[in-house]
């Protein structure tokens, strides 16, 4: 008998068109989307949508509640540390990295990928 072990990504559809995402998410906003049993922030930005976890690194509070995009950043409206939403490191280092989950935009939606590692004994 042997194992093995490997990262699998599954793609969730969070809106059905980029019309309906950009009804639902002003510009440099987010919102909050729950997929898989995990609380995302979804972000609307003029480099594109990104997203990453909804519990804030610094004391695990929620960003969805009135946080905001800026210069590439998703800011937590807390106490306003900074994340790049390209690299996910905060802005002056004060804090962990959030964790970023990659975006894609296809003609039946915009999807966020959420990867899972798969185990089996065969
Ligand atoms: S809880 Fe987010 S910056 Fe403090």
């Amino acid at each position: 008998m042997g194992f093995f072990s490997k990262n699998v990504t599954t793609w969730y559809r969070v809106f059905a068109s980029l019309e309906e995402a950009e009804r639902a998410i002003p510009m440099n906003r987010l919102v909050a989307v729950e997929i898989d049993t995990k609380r995302l922030c979804f972000a609307r930005t003029d480099k594109g949508y990104f997203a990453t976890d909804e519990k804030c690194p610094h004391q695990g509070l929620p960003i969805s509640r009135g946080g905001f995009c800026e210069d590439g950043t998703i800011v937590c409206p807390f106490h306003r540390y900074a994340w790049n939403l390209k690299s996910g490191r905060e802005v002056e280092k004060r804090e962990n990295n959030i964790q970023l989950y990659p975006v894609e935009i296809r003609e039946t939606g915009i999807y966020i990928g959420i990867e899972k590692k798969v185990s089996r004994l065969f």
